[in-house]
């Protein structure tokens, strides 16, 4: 499965959570991570996130070994629920307001 890395913490851009078919991903405080056995590897969700941070397990680098236990174990964490709808976020100084 896919799983998510580093680069979502303290991010959560979310813009992967959308395009998911299987609802795949839980928030937590600081990250997403992907349930494993949700996860059919389509990789859909792969470009929609602006800093990379969705990798293949079978790519992660061995410092990532971490990281990829984190979602298997957080997949199934009391208070991590599933997210299926991008997170607006409040915007920022520099953000325009075009809609
Ligand atoms: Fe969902 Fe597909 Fe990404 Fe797996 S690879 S988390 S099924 S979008
Ligand atoms: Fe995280 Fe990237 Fe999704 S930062 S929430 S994995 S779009």
């Amino acid at each position: 499965s896919f799983v998510v890395t580093e680069a979502c913490v303290r991010c959560k851009y979310t813009d992967c959570v959308e395009v998911c078919p299987m609802h795949c991903f839980l928030e937590g405080p600081e990250m997403l991570v992907i349930d494993a056995d949700a996860c059919i590897d389509c990789a859909m969700c792969v470009p929609e996130c602006p800093v990379d941070a969705i990798v293949h397990e079978s790519e992660a680098t061995p410092a990532q070994a971490e990281v990829v236990a984190l979602n298997a174990r957080l997949a199934r964490a009391a208070g991590w629920l599933p997210i299926t709808r991008k997170k607006v976020l409040a915007p920022g100084p520099t953000s325009t307001s075009s809609s």
